[in-house]
């Protein structure tokens, strides 16, 4: 039960400090692009956490989070391809700049469903920012306007990432043993 989950690692993909670096070259870029703006993320729980933790602490700026809950795995590698909405957003974005904030870019289910979702409250604009993008042919035509990585279709955990809602909680990215 209580085993060290760095045995079910087959290897590390990004390790902490490549996400360091990035994370910072990506607050370097949003606070840049955003300059003179208000700035409202939503982040897409759960696999975000980790990600807008750093994220937001790298802004002098002042910014807004908010969280959205959505779920397109019913558990598993495979997605179910049907979204769910598991939490309202509760802050008012109406006329402001909303930057959606999720772990990764996959089918592009999930962020087409945040997107569509999001416009209904009439946002000035909505962009996206993810950590890593899978380069994969995506089911729904949505991209991301930031984005860390580019990694091919392999299924990753850790830095809020899980398999069966496992290994969110380390600290760098790696491949599952199968
Ligand atoms: P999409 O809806 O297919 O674009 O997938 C987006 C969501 O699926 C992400 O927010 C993740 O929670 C999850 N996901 C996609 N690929 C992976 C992966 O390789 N590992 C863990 N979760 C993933
Ligand atoms: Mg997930």
């Amino acid at each position: 039960m209580y085993n060290d989950v760095e045995k079910d690692i087959e290897s590390v993909l990004l390790t902490q400090e490549q996400i360091r670096q990035k994370v910072s070259e990506m607050v370097r870029r949003i606070d840049s692009d955003y300059r003179g703006k208000e700035l409202v993320m939503i982040a897409v729980l759960k696999g975000s956490v980790l990600f807008l933790a750093d994220l937001v602490r790298g802004f002098k700026r002042p910014l807004e989070f908010d969280f959205i809950g959505v779920s397109s795995y019913e558990g598993g590698k495979v997605s179910t391809g049907v979204v769910r909405l598991d939490k309202e957003i509760a802050i008012d974005i109406k006329g402001k700049n909303v930057l959606v904030v999720d772990d990764i870019l996959d089918t592009g289910r999930t962020l087409g469903f945040v997107k569509h979702y999001l416009q209904k409250f009439e946002p000035n604009e909505i962009k996206i920012c993810v950590l890593v993008n899978k380069e994969i042919k995506r089911a729904i035509d949505v991209e991301a306007d930031y984005w860390g990585f580019k990694i091919p279709n392999v299924f990753i955990v850790g830095y809020g990432m899980d398999f069966e809602n496992h290994y969110r909680h380390l600290p760098y990215i790696g491949i599952l043993k199968r």
